[in-house]
């Protein structure tokens, strides 16, 4: 899911990230009968932006292209937080391409500094939602 989502056209070594087999990082699936239509993985990760002790990375967000703007994306990611606040975290963060900002603004992230450049993939805003507050 990740690589003809995230990482089209891309080595499929560039799917793994550091940290998907700890056993602090879940991945979550949402599927349709057998079909796996859209992915997302959280990482037990501190930014040092947010002063707040126990964070969370979001990671991988994807939907398969036909799939989106279904409201897949938005049922996925509120179910991961919905598991975090289970675990008392309290800040969710992401690294959000430029064309993903609405979608996370739209269920309650607020950007934070400025724009950077990840390699091959483009602009990134640093993204962040307090999961104490609905
Ligand atoms: C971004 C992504 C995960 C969103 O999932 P989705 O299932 O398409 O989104 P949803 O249908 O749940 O949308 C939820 C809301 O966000 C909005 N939204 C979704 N994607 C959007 C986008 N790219 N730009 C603007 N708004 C968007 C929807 O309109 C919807 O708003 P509404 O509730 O007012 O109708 C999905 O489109 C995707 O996989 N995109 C390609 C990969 C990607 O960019 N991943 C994010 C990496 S940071």
């Amino acid at each position: 899911m990740r690589h003809p989502v995230l990482r089209a056209g891309k080595h499929i070594d560039t799917c793994h990230f550091a940290g998907d087999d700890l056993e602090t990082t879940f991945h979550l699936g949402i599927f349709l009968n057998e079909e796996l239509l859209g992915i997302c993985s959280f990482f037990k990760s501190n930014h040092n932006c947010i002063t707040s002790k126990n964070q969370y990375q979001l990671r991988g967000m994807a939907i398969l292209k036909e799939f989106q703007g279904k409201g897949l994306g938005n049922i996925i990611l509120n179910f991961g937080e919905n598991l975090l606040r289970e675990q008392n975290t309290q800040v969710i963060w992401c690294n959000a391409r430029e064309v993903a900002v609405n979608f996370y603004l739209k269920t309650g992230y607020k950007t934070i500094g400025n724009t950077f450049n990840i390699k091959d993939i483009g602009i990134h805003y640093m993204m962040y939602k307090n999961l104490n507050i609905y």
